[in-house]
């Protein structure tokens, strides 16, 4: 055998031996865990045969506690590049079977190196993330790599998409990467997050908690809103990144991909000409309008479970991707809390950074009143909310289906936020507040003293709402551009969106924005 032929050879026995990451014992205690491998998981979520690895030889430097006696090559995580439906994304995989996964120097250095040709490409960055955070040798070397990262994910904000998953354990300041980045999927009972785990809490506080119960995708998913979605396998998680990118652009100087549309353009939805309940107080199922009247009914959904009492996610109008904003009445009446509000303006700011254009589906009665939501801070949250709509330069798309009250029809992507074309249906009220509470503030004395109280009530109600509780009141003032028909909705949004798709608008000047935080 030639010098050149031994070592090729030598260089096919490395890269075997790198694709076993920490040996064939670890790979299958981690398969008993019910988890695939790092790189598993990549040629999942990857089109097939696309990925492209880089620094499989890269091992760690650290010399403390023996540790140059123990080297693995990649140094517990793969990363490289690949297409997904043909499009450039960058990926690192956290391999769990080296030393847990654990962040080195040396591993942090590849995750930063995709990052870097992620920006310089313009393309999305994708992190699975499975690890027992800091590799404890290291010291503050490992910490300085968190930091570099966390760096890096700050300038990214905002120029390429990014998107975590966690399959596995990220604990302690590792939990910082994922929430810096625009989406987390976390699959149910094998990911947990927590910033300290169920021993120092224990300790510090005296509660007696799980780790399912601390930092599951579960908890994250419906209470912190850590998690934009808990998924039941990591095949689940991958096909739903593939689907999420689909929807999106590759960086914020381009348009997200156009889909061919086969539903057509003009389809009436009879069925939401009847679907305003006669009673103000009762409720109607947003997520029927949702499917109405977006292509085929199709809609990935967004922070499902957590504040429900709004509904956000990606749809597609005409083969256009979209970002779709609506109270949902069936929750809460629709009101706006503090969790519907952070959660409705983070997905704003994402559309907007992206050039996703936003069509908002309004019904709502209000902010929720009460001490919790004030001693929470609704006001700077609600202002979140407010802010995101009001500083969006994308196209704004605004359907008022029944109410739209208070400060609530402000925020709303109302005419007054920029809204582009703001279109109510004939169920349409807009107004300072409802009926019966406009009428206490304005006639409570008189009401309190009438004859007959209820009729009295009734009566000035009924004036109220003739004069308030309808959508031409606004429109004759500009503040809806047309009164539409509720089946013909569809029609009327792809329309809006067509005249939309050359707008250009900016906002001043300005280092960065103030966002009341
Ligand atoms: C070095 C680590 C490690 C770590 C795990 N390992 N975590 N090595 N540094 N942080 C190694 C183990 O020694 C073991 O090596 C292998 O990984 C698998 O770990 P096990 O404990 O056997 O696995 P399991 O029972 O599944 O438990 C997983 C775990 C546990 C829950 C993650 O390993 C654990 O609690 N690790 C420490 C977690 C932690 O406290 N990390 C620091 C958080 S603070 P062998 O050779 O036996 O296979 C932090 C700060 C970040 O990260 C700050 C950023 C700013």
């Amino acid at each position: 055998m030639s010098n050149q032929a031994e070592s090729v050879k030598a260089l096919i026995k490395l890269r075997e031996t790198a694709r076993l990451g920490g040996g064939q014992k670890r790979v299958d205690s981690q398969h008993q865990k019910g988890k695939y491998t790092a790189r598993e998981r990549i040629a999942m979520l990857l089109d097939g045969g696309s990925f492209e690895e880089f620094d499989m030889f890269v091992t760690h430097r650290c010399t403390n506690f023996g540790m140059q006696e123990s080297t693995f090559l990649g140094d517990g995580v793969v990363s490289g590049y690949g297409t997904i439906d043909g499009r450039l994304v960058y990926v690192f995989a956290q391999d769990f079977t080296v030393f847990g996964g654990s962040l080195s120097e040396s591993f942090a250095m590849k995750i930063c190196k995709i990052m870097d040709q992620a920006m310089k490409m313009g393309a999305p960055v994708i992190g699975l993330n499975d690890s027992g955070g800091a590799r404890i040798q290291e010291g503050v070397n490992a910490l300085a790599g968190y930091a570099e990262i966390f760096q890096r994910n700050i300038l990214a904000s905002g120029v390429v998409p990014q998107i975590s998953a966690i399959f596995g354990p990220c604990a302690g300041g590792a939990v910082y990467s994922p929430a810096l980045t625009d989406f987390n999927v976390m699959t149910k009972g094998t990911s947990y997050m927590f910033l300290t785990g169920p021993k120092v809490v224990k300790t510090v506080t005296g509660e007696d908690v799980t780790q399912e119960e601390l930092g599951g995708a579960s908890v994250h998913a419906s209470k912190s809103g850590v998690a934009h979605f808990a998924v039941d396998s990591e095949e689940e998680g991958l096909q739903l990144i593939r689907r999420l990118l689909g929807y999106l652009p590759q960086n914020n100087l381009e348009e997200a991909p156009l889909q061919p549309c086969s539903d057509p353009i003009d389809r009436l939805e009879d069925a939401l000409n009847d679907i305003i309940p006669d009673s103000p107080n009762k409720p109607y199922d947003m997520y029927q309008v949702i499917g109405g009247i977006v292509d085929n009914g199709e809609f990935l959904e967004v922070h499902k479970d957590y504040a429900p009492n709004i509904i956000v996610g990606f749809a597609r109008f005409n083969g256009l991707s979209v970002g779709i904003v609506a109270n949902q009445p069936k929750i809460l009446a629709g009101c706006l809390d503090i969790n519907a509000a952070r959660k409705a303006a983070r997905f704003v700011r994402f559309c907007d950074a992206f050039n996703i254009p936003i069509v908002t589906l309004v019904d709502v009665p209000g902010f929720l009143p009460g001490t919790q939501q004030e001693y929470g801070g609704i006001i700077l949250h609600g202002a979140k909310l407010l802010y995101a709509f009001g500083e969006a330069t994308v196209p704004k798309v605004t359907v008022t289906l029944r109410k739209s009250y208070g400060g609530a029809y402000c925020v709303m992507s109302s005419k007054h936020l920029r809204g582009d074309i703001n279109y109510a249906w004939p169920t349409a009220e807009i107004a300072v507040m409802g009926p019966s509470g406009a009428i206490e503030v304005l006639y409570g004395k008189e009401t309190a003293t009438a004859e007959d109280p209820v009729k009295f009530a009734a009566e000035k109600e009924q004036e109220y709402r003739e004069a308030f509780a309808n959508p031409y009141n606004a429109a004759k003032y500009g503040y809806i551009d047309d009164v539409i028909e509720p089946r013909n909705t569809r029609f009327r949004v792809i329309r809006a969106l067509q005249q939309l798709a050359t707008k250009k608008l900016s906002n001043p000047a300005k280092k960065h924005d103030n966002l009341p935080l």
